[in-house]
């Protein structure tokens, strides 16, 4: 199972979706052909960030012609709870508001257009609370989401006591918007025996049936889910795309029709969590020698008006305060402060890169106090086989050193730092800042119970093969890797397998598509499920061409190997020998990760299967006068595994890499005192286009034998790459610093033309 993918042909496979895309041919939620007698809902969202609702009037709206219906919590067969680790969160608002945005009403017309018209009219009073937007005011005033966790190793206190060197300071790190190019939404409609079926743009089918359940009032088996593909979700849809598919769902089974709901794209803004913003202190202790030996450190998370994802979110910051490095004596607290803003969300890395720009900042302030290069550190503490994370975990099979030190020579560092300092010399307006950026991303889901997987597997009577799993594809390609998967096990042509849509009757009790782990977790599910079907082929195959049940069956490009020998036995004719001998075509396969296990009372364990780690090389050009940058190039060796799909791999390193450049750099989420989203419209939150991504990106695939529990020792790739953005971020800083030494700016990002012009005149 462990062994490598053999078909050359699978390993260079294109997505297959990558012509529907292109040709505009691939269905997501707003594209599925409605059925007769559809209706539209739309949200009458809170304008106030925090009050008590004193009066909702839907008169005028009612009355607005093409209205159907209007529908409040009142009409809530069930429960009105959609929370997922903590049930704090009505589907619809009912008493109290707690931010801008909130869903109170549902407006539901004939058309979308109407629906959007009749939400104008709704009046509602609300007696106006105070309003927290600042997660340390909120810590101050005891507003906690979940309980505070904190992880320890060694003891900090004697470990300062001998420093050489104690820094201590401040670092905040911004929101981030999701900007998924498919907006939120489902599409649900009445089904026989009082039972409802949902179309939804969700990562988390089962948490979309499990909440629509729950507000129901049905049990599970009366709700099902299914989900084709998402145009993105970067983590918005794995606990996000819920109410939206409950309220369709509240409005198909309160008034048996097929309700539609699709968000406007400001609608999606204003109303959804983003990235939770983090604000945190630091106290970084080093050695004569550069080697970091203490750290001392608080979180303070943002996490919005109700828990969400955010108490696992707040967990992984922790699991990656320590990035790449090796730190012996650690004291690391996380508070999840409740704020007035729309609940705040997983998004690509689930709080690891809040983590790891804390004690990248740290590093780099106590680089910049002892006139050291920032690097010199880097390199000096980067984990090594055989570390202990603060966790508790040991490294093992640990790429760090290998990651950075074939980045150094590959690119030639000494080469492109030349070349910096000479270009600073020359110039006065532009100035150049070069840094490294390393990585370590732990691959599980956080929460040991979550890591498992289902897959449904027919190979049909003429040969060919449909395969259900509970993974979501959302753009990062998993569709492709599990018909690789399924192609490589029965030594198929890949056009044989058909993947079918996601849904919850054919692979029930789901984790979301996330955490990177979907290929993992899925495809050895599915490899499970294949080798099940391909051993009982085995037998029809020995008894068919009359060997015993020693000789070796082997199926190789569609055809029979016995003892390594070519048979006349196709599969074709293999699979319509078992089907005449009666013999199980399907079979269902399920995989659970061993070894992992956490123990949340002691923070100890070994939650991660693995690790995957790499070094980016950044260069920005920052232009003086103006502010304003670009990057001159990105160079990294990434720590793949053996990827099993080069494309789609090269594919999520980049796009990740740029969405972190993105949080990193430009995209500022602004939110004023009332709770108000300002940057609410691509107008005013700006996002990377083909202008801010670096002239040049080079991804060295690093290559490895060691053995791990990634599927075909594939390492899990969606999310680690977005961190090597937070390379960007200090490359920006270091071309400033070389313009003005004296430059005084906070370690605040995203930094942002605005930022840097006063740091470059600070
Ligand atoms: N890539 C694309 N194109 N679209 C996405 O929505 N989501 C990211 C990453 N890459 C995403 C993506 C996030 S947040 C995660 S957790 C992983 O893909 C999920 O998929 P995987 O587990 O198959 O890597
Ligand atoms: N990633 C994404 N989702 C999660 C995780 C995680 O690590 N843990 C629990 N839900
Ligand atoms: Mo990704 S943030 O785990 O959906």
């Amino acid at each position: 199972m462990t062994k490598d993918i053999k078909q050359g042909i699978a390993k260079s496979m294109k997505n297959i979706d990558s012509a529907n895309h292109v040709t505009g041919k691939s269905i997501y939620v707003d594209d599925i052909p409605v059925r007769v007698g559809t209706l539209y809902a739309c949200a009458y969202g809170s304008p106030m960030a925090h009050g008590k609702i004193k009066n909702v009037d839907t008169k005028a709206a009612a009355e607005h012609a093409g209205v159907y219906s209007i529908i409040t919590h009142k009409d809530i067969p069930g429960e009105n709870q959609i929370g997922g680790i903590i049930q704090d969160e009505p589907l619809l608002a009912e008493g109290e508001v707690h931010f801008q945005g909130q869903p109170i009403v549902l407006v539901i017309a004939e058309t979308e257009a109407i629906a959007h018209a009749a939400v104008k009219k709704i009046k509602v009073e609300i007696d106006p609370l105070p309003v927290i937007v600042d997660p340390r005011e909120a810590f101050a005033k005891g507003e906690l989401l979940s309980t505070p966790r904190t992880f320890s190793l060694g003891d900090t206190k004697k470990a300062f006591a001998k420093c050489a060197h104690v820094f201590e300071g401040q670092a905040e790190s911004g929101g981030q918007e999701h900007l998924y190019i498919e907006t939120q939404g489902a599409y649900a409609y009445p089904t026989e025996h009082g039972s409802v079926r949902i179309s939804s743009s969700t990562q988390g089918p089962t948490q979309v049936q499990r909440a629509t359940a729950k507000v129901l009032g049905l049990p599970m088996n009366k709700v099902e889910v299914d989900v084709t593909r998402l145009g993105g979700g970067f983590g918005g849809k794995e606990d996000q795309a819920t109410p939206w598919g409950a309220m369709a769902a509240l409005a198909a089974f309160v008034l048996q029709r097929p309700i539609k709901y699709v968000l406007h794209r400001m609608e999606d803004m204003k109303m959804t969590g983003k990235r939770n913003p983090y604000t945190s202190d630091y106290k970084i202790g080093l050695d004569k020698d550069l080697k970091i030996v203490a750290l001392e450190s608080t979180y303070y998370q943002n996490g919005g008006a109700a828990a969400d994802l955010s108490p696992a979110i707040l967990e992984r910051t922790l699991f990656h305060l320590n990035n790449s490095y090796f730190i012996p004596n650690v004291q690391a607290t996380a508070n999840s402060c409740r704020t007035n803003l729309p609940p705040n969300t997983a998004f690509r890395g689930f709080g690891g890169p809040q983590g790891m720009f804390v004690i990248e900042a740290a590093i780099a302030h106590a680089a910049k106090e002892l006139g050291v290069d920032a690097i010199d550190i880097q390199r000096k503490n980067l984990l090594a086989e055989g570390d202990e994370f603060p966790y508790g975990q040991i490294a093992e099979g640990c790429e760090a050193i290998n990651c950075w030190d074939e980045a150094v020579e590959r690119y030639d560092l000494e080469k492109i730092k030349k070349e910096v300092v000479a270009f600073n010399e020359k110039n006065t307006q532009f100035k150049k800042g070069l840094s490294l950026m390393p990585i370590c991303f732990g691959i599980s889901f956080t929460n040991t119970q979550m890591n498992n997987a289902r897959a449904l597997v027919h190979v049909y009577s003429d040969g060919s093969v449909g395969v259900s799993t509970g993974a979501i594809e959302m753009g990062q390609g998993v569709n492709t890797k599990m018909v690789q998967v399924a192609a490589e096990i029965f030594g198929l042509d890949p056009k044989r397998v058909k993947l079918e849509s996601t849904n919850t009757t054919r692979v029930a009790n789901t984790s979301p598509s996330a955490a990177s782990a979907t290929a993992d977790l899925n495809g050895k599910a599915l490899a499970i499920a294949c080798n099940d079907i391909l051993a009982r082929l085995k037998k029809v195959a020995q008894d068919n061409l009359g060997h015993d049940e020693k000789t070796a069956i082997e199926i190789k490009h569609e055809t029979v190997f016995a003892n390594n020998k070519k048979t006349k036995l196709t599969w074709h004719e293999l699979v319509q020998a078992a089907f005449m001998a009666r013999v199980n075509l399907s079979a269902k396969g399920h995989y659970a990760t061993p070894r992992i296990n956490f123990d949340k009372t002691k923070e100890k364990g070994h939650p991660f299967a693995y690790h995957v780690y790499g070094t980016a090389i950044t260069v920005a050009t920052v232009d003086c006068v103006r502010g304003t940058y670009e990057f001159d190039c990105v160079k990294l060796v990434h720590d793949f595994g053996a990827s099993m799909n080069r494309i789609i791999d090269l594919g999520q390193t980049e796009g990740g890499l740029v969405q972190g450049i993105g949080w990193m750099t430009m995209e500022e989420l602004m939110y004023n005192k009332e709770g108000r989203l300002l940057s609410n419209a691509l107008s005013t939150y700006k996002v990377p286009d083909i202008y801010a991504v670096p002239r040049e990106i080079d991804v060295h695939f690093l290559n490895t034998d060691n053995p791990n529990l990634a599927i075909f020792r594939s390492k899990a790739v969606g999310e680690p790459p977005l961190m090597y953005g937070i390379g960007a971020y200090f490359a920006i800083r270091n071309a400033v610093e070389s313009f003005n030494p004296k430059a005084k700016m906070a370690y605040s990002a995203p930094i942002t033309p605005e930022k840097v012009l006063m740091g470059l005149y600070s």
